[in-house]
């Protein structure tokens, strides 16, 4: 089966009408679909598919075992996301396990396809959380208490997918076979377009973190309350999201989003109690924490101004990442020097990569656009991703 066969199949899985897209959650029904689907299609190729103790699925070729040679990515989606930012990580290295297998290839290292839990943080908010998890990158408690919009938390979720929550945590044993890391994915910005190539080779991953602002005031009548007398949090919410844009414009490189923004009770009628917002800020080197001060401030500031208060929490915060330089020469002489492309999103690649060789290659998204249902990758750049990531599991498991 080739990569873009095995995504067509699941093509009909966790589509959003409403949103347009895909809404493929951590343990979601169509996220669950998706592991199912994973884990027969895996089967079918003759590997022994184990899940962790964390959700991450993990699929065998031949034993496990020490300094294994692991690829795979993520099937969880954001809101209305498009189809192939993980997904298309995880069909192609079916693809090129099928590939090798059926060209007679046995790797003599052990070997596996890994699906990450909650790589988007679209269902908890901490995005890697699998890898997290796995790699002790995150506080097991602080994991287990995460909660999704309908307030159950991941330990909950994790007990109705049949993992024992008392078991979440750093997965020493388990990051101990992994040799090397590698992810294929679609390219997340317009890099592959400008330089005219189907695939590239990761290099770097901006610092990345995200925060919530929950601003406090006076639930209350729209019609009855004069404007005098009112803690409206809406306007220091509204008052931070413009300066996220202004702060940001004065950091070279710096991206800052606010892209969920939350009022309780939300009513037309009705001033709101408390208003979250979410900003998303990444910043290469160590200037994110700056800029969030500065934002901060506003934010501070404004809900004074309005009589409101604020609470500042960070949810998850990850350094810049250089992938590993040997790993990076081998896979671009293995390919024929394709380009190396750095990225502003995290991966769980990323992740692994304070703790083993990890690199990743990306696919030529001729959108330009991701996380967004316009999101694409042509078959025939799908096809070469596959035929890469084929030829360098090959040389590295040999
Ligand atoms: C995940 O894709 C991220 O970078 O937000
Ligand atoms: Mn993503
Ligand atoms: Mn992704
Ligand atoms: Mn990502």
């Amino acid at each position: 089966m080739t990569a873009s066969g095995l995504l067509a199949e699941i093509g009909d899985v966790g589509r959003d009408p409403k949103r347009g897209g895909y809404s493929r959650h951590a343990f979601d029904a169509p996220e669950n679909d998706l592991r199912a689907w994973f884990s027969e299609r895996a089967l079918g190729l003759g590997l022994d598919v184990d899940t962790d103790h964390n959700g991450n699925i993990w699929a065998w070729w031949g034993p496990p075992g020490p300094d294994a040679v692991v690829t795979g990515s993520h099937l969880d989606s954001v809101p209305g996301g498009g189809a192939f930012d993980g997904p298309l990580g995880v069909v192609s290295a079916l693809a090129a396990v099928e590939n090798l297998r059926d060209k007679g290839f046995r790797p003599a290292k052990p070997f596996a396809v890994v699906v990450f839990a909650e790589e988007e943080g679209g269902r908890f908010g901490v995005p890697c959380l699998g890898s997290r998890l796995l790699t002790g990158t995150i506080d097991a408690d602080k994991a287990r208490g995460l909660r999704d919009a309908d307030g159950v938390t991941f330990a909950e979720a994790a007990a109705r997918s049949g993992f024992d929550p008392a078991l979440i945590g750093p997965d020493p044993e388990r990051l101990g076979l992994v040799g090397k890391f590698l992810e294929l994915h679609v390219e997340q910005g317009r890099g592959l377009i400008d330089l005219g190539a189907p695939v590239a080779v990761g290099s770097t991953v901006i610092a990345h973190g995200r925060w919530r602002f929950s601003f406090e005031g006076q639930g209350n009548h729209a019609g009855a309350t004069l404007l005098a007398d009112r803690a409206d949090p809406m306007l220091p919410a509204a008052a931070t999201v413009t300066a996220v844009r202004r702060l940001a414009a004065g950091v070279p490189d710096a991206r800052a989003t606010v892209g969920r923004l939350v009022p309780t009770p939300g009513g037309t009628n009705v001033i709101a109690s408390t208003v979250d917002l979410w900003l998303d800020a990444r910043v290469p080197g160590t200037a994110t924490p700056a800029l969030v001060e500065d934002i901060t401030r506003v934010a501070e500031a404004a809900a004074k101004e309005e009589g409101c208060r604020v609470t500042v929490t960070r949810e998850s915060y990850s350094d810049d990442v250089v992938f590993d330089d040997t790993l990076r020469r081998d896979l671009g002489g293995w390919l024929g020097t394709p380009p190396e492309l750095p990225t502003g999103a995290g991966h769980d690649a990323a992740i692994l990569a304070g703790f083993v060789p990890a690199g990743m290659l990306y696919v030529r998204n001729p959108t330009g656009i991701s996380h967004s249902p316009e999101e694409f990758a042509e078959s025939d750049d799908v096809e070469a991703g596959a035929a890469a990531l084929a030829t360098v599991l090959e040389r590295l498991a040999r």
